[in-house]
């Protein structure tokens, strides 16, 4: 099994603290470790790490590799073409490899999980599944209509492979809906039978590869030419960056999940969260007799609810609910914790005005 990360995200959602230069997954936001060395650290003793980033971020991951002392082959991106192109390059790079029928254990960079012995059992069962052609992803019992992520309907009445038991099955996956509107995840969550997908697959490198040749031809091409020229350099492999760039933009999920018919999902319960937001941050982090989350050099006073950050001077609150704050060294945000989704449209405006 080779671990591949995905670890070219920008993570705007959590602006300001999350930069451009510096985004989400190279910050230690929830331990020591930063999110993609939680990562990797989570998945115990591995010899191979296939970790594919942006080109602007190599020094960032070697680095945090480095002290991990995890060797890796890092995948430089020129630009960001999603996650369905980061992934097949990977897949490509096994198959020259002579390693087509591995297993690729696709993972985030920006996840949290508290019960790493449940993720690891359920990751072993997930590989012969993946083995027999399957494309394996984790399905998380969802808790609210959220519209960030993508929805799986568990076809309950076919189990895989087919056994009595409930317990550790796999289902085969009747749907797959990538971010739906708010209406019809709502629906979702009131008919029931429905995972969110945790952004985690398992599949064969060579069946990747199939299914994207069937659905999406155009990405296939331009990935594997930009792996005809690759240069090199220690642990970097720099992919052609005119092929690449020529990629269309696309994620896994649009690419190749919602189309494909060999999904199955595993029910994963692992105490999995996103850390795509905030608010999500809000939630995972411990807080105070207030439900409060202070961070920094922070005086807060009759303030609940509310997460309070300071990186570099005395942030004080007096008779507020619900705030995110976040203050660094040349920006600050002041947002109620409800709209926080929006920081997104903050940024826009800010690279508008660059
Ligand atoms: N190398 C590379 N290149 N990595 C990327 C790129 C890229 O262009 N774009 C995103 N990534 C990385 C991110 O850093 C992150 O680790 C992972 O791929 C997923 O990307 P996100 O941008 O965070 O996706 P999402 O959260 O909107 O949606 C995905 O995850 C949800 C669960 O967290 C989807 O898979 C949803 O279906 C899923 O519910
Ligand atoms: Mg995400």
């Amino acid at each position: 099994m080779i671990p591949v990360i995905m670890a070219g995200g920008s993570g705007t959602r959590l602006w300001p603290l999350s930069r451009t230069q510096y985004p989400k997954q190279f910050l230690a936001l929830n331990s020591d470790l930063s999110m993609l060395q939680e990562t990797v650290r989570r998945l115990g003793n591995v010899s191979q790490v296939s970790l594919i980033c942006n080109e602007e971020h190599r020094f960032l991951a070697a680095e945090q590799m480095r002290v991990l002392n995890q060797s890796c082959s890092i995948f430089l991106e020129p630009v960001g073409r999603n996650t369905a192109p980061a992934i097949a390059l990977a897949a490509i790079d096994a198959v020259n490899k002579g390693q087509g029928s591995e297993c690729l254990l696709v993972l985030a960079a920006d996840h949290v999980i508290d019960d790493e012995l449940t993720f690891q059992q359920v990751i072993a069962q997930a590989e012969p599944l993946a083995q027999e052609g399957m494309l394996v992803t984790f399905g998380i019992v969802p808790q609210h209509p959220e519209t960030g992520y993508g929805y799986i309907r568990a076809d309950v009445s076919s189990r895989v492979p087919e056994t009595k038991s409930e317990e550790h099955s796999a289902y085969s996956v009747s749907a797959f809906v990538e971010k739906p509107d708010l209406v019809t995840a709502e629906t979702y969550l009131a008919e029931g039978g429905y995972y969110w997908n945790s952004g985690m697959f398992m599949f064969r490198a060579d069946r990747y590869l199939e299914e994207l040749r069937k659905f999406r031809p155009d990405i296939l091409e331009a990935c594997q030419k930009s792996m005809l020229n690759t240069v090199a350099d220690m642990d970097f492999v720099r992919v052609d960056a005119d092929a690449f760039s020529a990629c269309p933009d696309e994620s896994v999920d649009y690419a190749v999940m919602e189309k494909t018919n060999c999904a199955v999902v595993l029910p994963l319960d692992a105490g999995w969260s996103d850390v795509g937001s905030w608010a999500a941050l809000w939630e995972i982090k411990d807080k105070d007799s207030f439900g409060n989350v202070l961070d920094g050099d922070v005086i807060a006073h009759s303030t609940t609810d509310s997460f309070v950050m300071s990186s570099n001077r005395l942030v004080t609150t007096l008779g507020v609910d619900n705030l995110v704050i976040v203050d660094t060294p040349d920006a600050l945000l002041v947002a109620d914790k409800s709209k926080i989704e929006d920081v997104k449209k903050i940024v826009a405006e800010i690279k508008d005005n660059d």
